[in-house]
């Protein structure tokens, strides 16, 4: 992930650097550095460990300003860094810098023969300081630069990047050219914010929107050269290629915690406003047909043709995507009578699948940059299938590549524990599943109609889960400090058991595990005992009695046990629930095939709760970025 940035202009280049840094925190919190050429045109580097604040704190305070007149042209280079290859140290900071500091350089992404190329280095002689991937991109360019006449220094960066394997986004300049600032493409994020006779690279169009409208979105294998006379592109083969510069859509991010303690609070109180902007205006009655106009529909797509002609779905996804993915797949399959199968993005690309004309790839991606995910859209269109998206990020790579674009329009979510993309991406595929089961006629039309009306409630019956959020606290004090805790259920709300232990897993470290409330006897059971608590959920409908059963099952193994279940279910099956769980969490009735979007809710407040509890960092928890664009 890491995210990275370049600045080539005539305002001070240090704050610029920093408030872009600010913008892609999201995307690493390992470590975070700078450079910038001085007015001795000697490059200034700056890294501190941990989060951004720190590499501020050691910022003097008139760094980076110039001491000449305004007419002075100021670059540098940025980095924040979610370690790979090297321990999160200040040594393996970025930016890194040749030996002679001739060349300074900021990375995203994976040199995957950097072993190689280190070693031949070393062996001619290249004094490595870090143990980064990195390191071996700054000396190998430096070893190039030297060995030309130094008149041409794209030349070198093809003949370089030439030698590179797998994914990187590079930004970097050489003091033989101060008025140069290059960045390099593949297979990761870069764009230009083009400004007047000012320029701003960034890893995302969020760090470039507060200060420019206009972007350029790097292709992969492109060579970007700024200078104060623009920008020029030229390809790996040396061939010049015309920048396409275009309107930049996005305004700046939005960091308010709106009184929140966390964002990850805040946006779990933002879900009833998600849901309802998700559905507006594609369900906007229950006689109206869904109206599934994409955001975008790419390569001269028709969204209409497409959906009518397939005949099997494959949502990928990762993480939360995933899980999101999966309750689709419940979803659809009830009412479309077509087979959807889920599949890790990471594992699906490197599985060659069986994927044709008629399969609809549904990709699932909160920041549209995911690298697996995009490979496997990749993967999919070269093979001829249709690739929709479901993103909150129009704007992203993924958006950019697929055929269909569909906006979970969730809002920009800051907190790397994603909650209201969630229940955002779940409304998308519900409404591709009754837009798909209307115009097929394959779910009877009463019901299609209940769903749609049972969906546009689903705003009131989250605010109800919200307006007591404090009821969840005590189950988390009481819990918070189990080392293994699994979370249970069946059914469609099998993939909200798995989203609540990952939110569990990663904001507070304690190991979770969603299961099959049916797979619990297969094996996992041989692990309950009084330590384990076990969390079901269960509502009304085709598994709550075959929950209920595995659940004493669970109970029967001195588990202690936590139910999650419907105020209805409380009234009719009070006896039963009350004598299996030692505590119970309630949600409001809800239908059975919506139900995942209601009883997640819970689950990311007894999350929220438990790290709250053990003093975790709930919004940045450690070893974790919120775009993963590294495989
Ligand atoms: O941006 P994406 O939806 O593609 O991200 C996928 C996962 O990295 C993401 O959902 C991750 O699992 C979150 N940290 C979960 O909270």
């Amino acid at each position: 992930m890491c995210g990275i940035v370049g600045y080539l202009g005539k305002k001070p280049v240090v704050p610029l650097l920093v408030d872009s840094l600010r913008h892609l925190e999201y995307r690493g919190y390992d470590s975070a550095g700078i450079a910038y050429l001085d007015d001795e045109n000697l490059f200034q580097v700056y890294k501190a460990c941990g989060k951004l604040v720190n590499l501020e704190n050691i910022l003097p305070e008139a760094a980076g300003n110039g001491t000449e007149s305004s007419s002075t042209l100021h670059l540098g280079i940025g980095h924040i860094r979610w370690a790979t290859h090297g321990a999160a140290n200040e040594i393996n900071a970025h930016p890194h810098t040749s030996n002679d500091n001739q060349i300074a350089l900021v990375h995203n992404g994976i040199i995957e023969n950097f072993y190689e190329l280190r070693q031949s280095l070393a062996a001619e002689g290249v004094q490595f300081s870090s143990d980064t991937d990195t390191e071996c991109v700054v000396h190998l360019l430096n070893k190039l630069n030297k060995a030309s006449d130094g008149s041409n220094f794209i030349q070198v960066l093809q003949q370089a990047l030439k030698q590179l394997k797998g994914a990187y986004a590079l930004t970097l300049a050489s003091r033989d050219n101060p008025d140069r600032l290059y960045a390099v493409r593949n297979h990761a994020p870069l764009v230009i914010g083009v400004g007047s006779e000012e320029y701003l690279v960034a890893s995302d169009a969020v760090a470039v929107a507060s200060h420019h409208n206009k972007i350029i979105y790097l292709k992969d294998r492109e060579i970007a050269e700024i200078s104060p006379e623009g920008v020029r592109i030229f390809n790996l083969d040396g061939e010049e290629v015309q920048p396409i510069i275009e309107p930049l859509n996005i305004g700046p991010l939005q960091i308010d915690k709106k009184g929140f303690k966390h964002f990850m609070m805040k946006e779990i109180h933002e879900q009833p406003d998600v849901v309802r902007n998700s559905l507006a205006g594609r369900l906007v009655g229950v006689d109206q047909p869904i109206d599934l106009t994409p955001q975008v529909s790419n390569n001269g797509s028709d969204p209409t043709a497409i959906l009518n002609q397939i005949d099997r779905i494959v949502i990928t996804g990762c993480g939360t995507s995933f899980n999101a993915g999966l309750v689709g797949k419940y979803f659809i399959e009830e009412l479309v009578r077509i087979p959807v199968e889920v599949e890790s993005a990471g594992e699906y690309r490197y599985r060659n699948p069986v994927v044709n004309k008629k399969t609809l790839i549904v990709a699932m991606s909160q920041s549209g940059e995911t690298a697996d995910t995009l490979e496997a859209v990749r993967q999919s269109s070269q093979q001829g299938a249709k690739v929709l998206t479901i993103t909150n990020r129009e704007d992203s790579s993924i958006a950019r590549e697929a055929d269909i674009v569909l906006s979970a329009r969730a809002g920009v979510e800051v907190s790397v524990c994603a909650t209201k993309t969630f229940v955002a991406q779940i409304i998308v595929l519900y409404l591709l599943g009754l837009s798909l089961a209307e115009t097929r006629g394959t779910y009877p039309t009463e019901q299609l109609q209940a769903l749609k009306s049972g969906l546009l409630k689903v705003p009131t019956l989250i605010e109800s889960v919200l307006s007591n959020p404090e009821v969840v606290q005590p189950l988390a004090k009481k819990y918070g400090h189990a080392r293994d805790l699994l979370f249970i259920a069946r059914g469609i709300n099998y993939p909200v058991a798995l989203e609540g232990a990952l939110k569990l897993k990663e904001i507070s470290y304690i190991h979770a595990e969603g299961y099959s409330a049916s797979e619990l006897k297969h094996g996992p059971i041989a692990m309950l005992d009084e330590d384990i608590p076990v969390l079901s959920i269960l509502v009304p409908g085709l598994v709550f009695d075959k929950s209920l059963s595995n659940a004493q099952e669970a109970k029967a193994r001195d588990a202690r046990s936590i139910g999650l279940t419907t105020t209805d279910a409380m009234v009719d099956q009070a006896g039963p629930l009350e004598d299996t769980f030692e505590d119970i969490l309630t949600i409001p009735q809800v239908p059975e095939l919506l139900s995942p979007l209601v009883a997640t809710v819970p689950l990311q407040l007894f999350a929220y709760y438990i790290a709250e509890h053990l003093g975790k960092d709930v919004d940045q928890p450690r070893n974790l970025a919120k775009s993963v664009t590294v495989e």
